[in-house]
């Protein structure tokens, strides 16, 4: 009896590794199936080269007439003297922060600061740098909607009841703002 239960044992596992090797077998060779022999040109000597990643855009990297592209003169002359803590504190006195927070993870009403300087970058328009691009979307925020966010939210008055010299301490403020690398 024990040895009719080991022999039905061992013919349950025989059977099951014979179940297993068809079904390898019969399993498509997945880069076959994927990957078309077109995209992949690996013949014999030829080396496979991997694609190269596009680079993520990070302002670390422009020079300062990259970050300046497209700034008025006058604005760039200001923010050459301006003060991104006094920027900070405008910032937080018009309420700017009640709709636009720090945290990546707190994206309510607005679009977080907390890559503002590299979110600039990707946002920009051509012939347009980071810093004008923040300059533009404070004073005439409906001319460029961040995508996934609505127009008119934000208030189309900062024009007016900021002058140059106090939206250009903002503008340094928010340049600063890197997320990780942010000082
Ligand atoms: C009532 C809410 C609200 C307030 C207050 C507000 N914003 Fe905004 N802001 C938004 C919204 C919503 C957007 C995204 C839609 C758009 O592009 O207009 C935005 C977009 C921006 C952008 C572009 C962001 C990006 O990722 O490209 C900048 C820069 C900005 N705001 C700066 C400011 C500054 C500076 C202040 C204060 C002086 C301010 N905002 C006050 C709601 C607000």
């Amino acid at each position: 009896m024990g040895q009719f239960l080991m022999n039905r044992r061992l013919l349950v596992v025989v059977a099951l590794s014979v179940l297993v090797g068809i079904v390898a077998a019969c399993a498509p060779n997945p880069r076959s199936q994927l990957i078309s022999p077109n995209m992949v040109p690996v013949g014999a000597g030829e080396e496979f080269v991997p694609p190269t990643p596009t680079p993520v855009p990070n302002i670390a990297n422009l020079t300062e007439e990259e970050i300046l592209l497209g700034l008025d003169e006058n604005l760039v002359s200001l923010l050459a003297s301006s003060d991104p803590a006094q920027g900070q504190q405008l910032a937080v006195a018009n309420g700017c922060i009640g709709c636009h927070q720090l945290d990546p993870s707190q994206v309510v009403v607005a679009p977080s600061w907390y890559d503002m300087a590299n979110d600039a970058l990707i946002h920009a328009s051509a012939g347009e740098g980071p810093a004008a691009y923040i300059y533009h979307s404070i004073v005439a925020p409906n001319d460029y909607i961040v995508a996934g966010y609505p127009a008119g939210i934000m208030p189309q008055t900062y024009g007016e009841t900021l002058n140059d010299e106090q939206l250009m301490h903002m503008v340094a403020y928010l340049l600063t703002l890197r997320g990780d690398e942010t000082q």
